[in-house]
């Protein structure tokens, strides 16, 4: 069955083992992975087991520079601006601890957030704005409820030193113009380090480093681009290699050259640590070539007929409002209902995975209607009309 452009749901099915067991549609929490991706990881662990983890990696040398090349193909970025690490915080942390560190904020100086901003992403900057005096500010939203570029745009002046936005938010369903953003930034000839949350994009949305052109990207390897759990990636730009200097390093990020000195890893391996989980970082690259040898556009215009199905269906339903916001959304749909959680607990009965948001995750985003739950639906590409409608049709059980 052959549905969107190119989509092969069955075939994707048959790779995807879980979806025998589960009507899987928690793909914004962590995606049932394809058979490949799980394979790459237990060859790898294996081999570890039968030659050891140093001399497995060895081997794995050339698949290892894969997975940056593959990383690179994916986001329209150059290899040398690949660092792989475990998670999208510890990949956008990186970023933030090399500006922290190499050019110091001062009292004054400003710190522009999107309205529906990830906790993670908040907390470091508000630790920032403590200790340094500069402030932590809201871009406000335009008439979609998408980050208002116009607005940013009056916003900028050479104080604002850090923009952070997220691609796809964790629990509104919409979709940030992050070109648009960086394009403003440019034309203001702003100072600021950019810094692109893509944790919810990689993988159900095309992303383009070069044509976003922000400083920082960073993304996870377990949510629509189907990875293994503790595995992400961060893509730096020129800029943060020619000017900044991440702190703190390893023995990987530089070399220890004399009793006093030190020098810099070349490229975006400064941002990494020496030790890795090689397995899953494998199992990774495979999710990437999976995604990609699917077409990301093609997954996208899958996941879109998918949430825009649930959509529809859920706004009929009494005792659900659809909250997503947006021009363009994503593939995350989220409801408001009475009782949340005990929604998302009465689907995982029925075999249905979806997530609960809460407020904690996002106060800006949910101060707005005083949200204290959502239940978060999010398909992939492999997910069914059918599941879809059981989706519905449970949660139309569950809020009578
Ligand atoms: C928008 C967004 N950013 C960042 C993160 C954090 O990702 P990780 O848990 O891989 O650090 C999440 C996780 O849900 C997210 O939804």
């Amino acid at each position: 069955m052959t549905t969107g452009i190119g989509i092969d749901v069955e075939a994707l099915r048959a790779d995807t083992p879980g979806c025998a067991n589960v009507t899987h549609l928690n793909n914004a929490g962590s995606a049932l992975q394809p058979a490949i991706v799980t394979d790459t990881v237990v060859a790898h662990l294996r081999r570890e087991e039968e030659v050891g983890g140093y001399e497995a990696h060895a081997e794995a040398r050339d698949r290892v520079a894969g997975v940056y090349a593959s990383v690179g193909a994916l986001v329209h970025a150059p290899i040398e601006r690949v660092a792989l690490v475990e998670s999208a915080t510890v990949a956008w942390d990186r970023g933030l601890q090399a500006i922290a560190f190499s050019d110091p904020l001062a009292p004054g100086d400003r710190m522009l957030v999107s309205g529906s901003e990830y906790a993670s992403n908040v907390l470091p900057l508000l630790q920032l704005a403590r200790r340094t005096g500069a402030t932590v500010e809201v871009i406000p939203d335009g008439a979609d409820g998408a980050v208002d570029v116009e607005a940013l745009g009056d916003m900028l002046d050479e104080r604002v030193r850090i923009v952070s936005v997220n691609h796809a938010p964790s629990q509104n369903g919409l979709v940030n113009d992050v070109v648009a953003i960086g394009d403003m930034l440019r034309m203001h000839g702003s100072p600021a380090w950019y810094l692109v949350d893509a944790c919810q994009s990689v993988g159900q949305l095309p992303v383009d480093m070069g044509r976003i052109g922000c400083d920082v990207l960073s993304a996870t390897g377990r949510k629509f681009l189907r990875g293994p759990r503790a595995t992400g990636f961060l893509v730096v730009s020129q800029r943060m290699l020619d000017e900044l200097e991440p702190f703190p390093l390893d023995l990987h990020a530089a070399e220890w050259t004399t009793l006093e000195d030190y020098e810099l890893a070349d490229g975006a391996a400064r941002f990494e640590s020496w030790e890795k989980a090689y397995a899953a970082l494998l199992g990774m690259g495979a999710a990437i070539d999976y995604a990609l040898a699917c077409g990301i556009d093609a997954i996208a215009e899958r996941i879109g007929v998918l949430a825009a199905r649930l959509r529809t269906g859920l706004a009929e339903v009494p005792g659900v409002i659809v909250r997503d916001r947006g021009s363009t959304q994503s593939g995350i749909v989220t409801i408001r209902v009475d009782d949340a959680a005990g929604v998302v607990a009465g689907l995982r009965a029925r075999g249905i995975n979806t997530s609960l948001s809460t407020p904690d995750y996002s106060r800006i985003d949910f101060g707005r209607d005083q949200a204290t739950g959502l239940v978060r639906i999010s398909p992939h590409a492999y997910n069914t009309e059918d599941e879809v409608d059981r989706a519905i049709a449970g949660v139309a059980e569950l809020v009578r």
